[in-house]
């Protein structure tokens, strides 16, 4: 018998100690220590038949990579498996009756083609997810009019004083549980937020996996500081262009700066492609362009995308391009739009003259083509001095319980802390190759692009996904379809405050460390 598998209640009332008062950081260590041991005393209560593994438990930070821990134990099994009914398993199971797809038995004894195949299933499904959360904001005031504020505040210090050398690799380190400086803002703060990602507000229960920081081995993160990137951005343009997990980013990043900005100095308008968010008294926008492939595509239109059938012009990105001219920071991603089908459709000649053939392309080669097309116009159309490029690599999905040796879970839904046992490499069905492209191309380019590679990090993340806590074709699930996560779970988008925070902070780390504009 698993010695994990008996463990009672893990719901809201966790007894991780709670240390207000402690605010920074650099302040808190005693406060993450006292998390930290208590954690341990609460490990230890759980785990006592198992002192040895206690000195391994990894909830601790490590100081340095001989800390490190070497053999941690998964914390998968904590979960505990009679708590269903958060999840709504003991809640009336309500039959399915139009059912999109049939679900197969999950078997836990299935052989390695059989998962392949429910996972090709799943990504067959995909496009229910895609398709949602188009929806508007919550949308600002409408403010219009720039006044600048006439001094710089004193916050605009360069370097800041924790500042991370180019150098260091801030994606190999490790999850610390650290409520203490985490989440950065609340879900109810951050008007903004949109109803697709506010878990809490959903009805999600547990609320750790807010609560999480990332620790690179070598070097810290900086302190998340609003003011100074705004000071950053003064009169200046950060967007992000991609799919909706960089909008799910995008969202995030507002939310991490609207905190220090007062009620209606501060506005988000949508218009097409292009949603704008504009803080009025640094004159600066944090923007987002839907540009699902980067190049030209089918499924270009914001609102009106469901297309199953997707089609790229790979060498087309000119159309697109032109929104993202005289931008000062440009975070660009692509992903999750190629995972229906093995191959992409590729148009031969140009949907402006109403070509209809296509050749189906391996994606790897079909990504590599879309990706130069897009290095060519970033080389051909970025003035170094003034711009700042960075590309977000492949966020990963959670659909397949067995992939993190939870035999009983359903999909990410009954997920409620990451893997923590990173001595091997988990495998979500992340297309790699993809990466390998990307680095590739981000590496051999005229402009030195920064590679953000959150992929493997976010590997461990399968407790942070929306889940059933989310909407489908713009609405909010019903009690039904949440009780029901085999179909309804979305397990590509992520919950905020969450996971794409990180993302951010490793875009801040990066922005804030390097010297402001124009650069020589
Ligand atoms: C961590 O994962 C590896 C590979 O799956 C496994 O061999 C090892 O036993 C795990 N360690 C713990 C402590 O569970
Ligand atoms: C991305 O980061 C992971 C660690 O998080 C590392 O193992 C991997 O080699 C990195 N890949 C690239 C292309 O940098
Ligand atoms: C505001 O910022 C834009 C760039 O985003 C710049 O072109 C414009 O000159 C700025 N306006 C003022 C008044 O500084
Ligand atoms: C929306 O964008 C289009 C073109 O991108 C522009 O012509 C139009 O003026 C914009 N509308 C508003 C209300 O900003
Ligand atoms: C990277 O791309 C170049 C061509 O631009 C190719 O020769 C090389 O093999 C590629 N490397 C990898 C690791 O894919």
């Amino acid at each position: 018998m698993n010695p994990f598998r008996r463990k009672g209640s893990f719901g809201s009332s966790l007894p991780f100690a709670k240390h207000p008062g402690h605010g920074g950081r650099r302040s808190g260590n005693l406060s993450i220590f006292v998390v930290v041991f208590s954690v341990f005393i609460f490990a230890a209560f759980m785990y006592n038949e198992d002192v040895k593994s206690i000195a391994e438990f990894p909830f601790s930070r490590p100081k340095s990579q001989e800390l490190a821990p070497r053999h941690v134990p998964d914390p998968t099994p904590m979960e505990d498996s009679s708590s269903r009914s958060v999840d709504g398993a003991a809640a009336p199971m309500v039959k399915k009756k139009d059912e999109k797809k049939k679900k197969t038995k999950e078997k836990q004894s299935s052989p390695e083609p059989a998962q392949e195949a429910q996972r090709q299933e799943e990504l067959n499904n995909l496009k229910i997810f895609l398709t949602d959360g188009e929806g508007g904001g919550s949308g600002g005031d409408g403010k219009q009019g720039i006044q600048l504020p006439e001094e710089k505040a004193a916050h605009e210090v360069y370097p800041p004083v924790d500042a991370v050398p180019e150098t260091c690799d801030l994606f190999t380190g490790s999850w610390v549980y650290d409520e203490v400086t985490h989440p950065l803002y609340r879900e109810e703060e951050c008007e903004f937020l949109t109803e697709q990602v506010t878990c809490m507000r959903n009805g999600r229960r547990d609320d750790m996996y807010q609560k999480w920081r990332w620790q690179p081995r070598d070097c810290s993160l900086p302190r998340f500081d609003a003011r100074l990137l705004l000071e950053r951005l003064r009169g200046k343009r950060l967007m992000f262009v991609g799919d909706s997990l960089n909008r799910n980013q995008w969202e995030s990043m507002i939310c991490l700066v609207q905190s220090v900005v007062p009620p209606g100095r501060k506005s988000l308008t949508k218009n097409g492609s292009l949603s704008i968010f504009r803080i009025d008294d640094y004159n600066a926008t944090v923007e987002f362009y839907w540009a699902p492939f980067l190049v030209e595509s089918n499924s270009d239109d914001p609102t009106m995308h469901s297309i199953l059938d997707r089609i790229i012009m790979p060498e087309s990105i000119a159309k697109h391009g032109e929104h993202w001219k005289g931008v000062h920071y440009l975070v660009f991603n692509s992903y999750i739009w190629w995972m229906n089908t093995p191959n992409m459709k590729v148009l031969r000649g140009s949907f402006d003259e109403g070509s209809t053939e296509v050749d189906e392309i391996g994606r790897p080669i079909a990504y590599e083509r879309v990706l130069r097309t897009w290095a060519k116009w970033v080389d051909e159309n970025v003035d170094t001095r003034r711009t700042s490029v960075f590309f977000v690599s492949m966020s990963p999905l959670h659909i397949k319980s067995v992939d993190w040796n939870n035999p009983d879970g359903i999909k990410c839904a009954k997920e409620t802390s990451p893997v923590l046992n990173m001595t091997t490499q988990l495998n979500v069905g992340t297309d790699r190759r993809m990466l390998v492209v990307a680095a590739n191309v981000t590496g051999s380019m005229r402009l030195p692009v920064a590679l953000l590679n959150i992929t493997t990090l976010s590997e461990y993340r399968k407790d942070a996904h929306t889940s059933v806590h989310t909407i489908r074709q713009g609405k909010l699930l019903t009690p039904e379809q949440q009780a029901d996560p085999a179909v309804y779970a979305d397990c590509i988008h992520w919950c905020l405050p969450g996971l794409p925070d990180t993302w951010n902070e490793f875009l801040y780390a990066r922005m804030v460390s390097r010297p402001p504009f124009p650069r020589a």
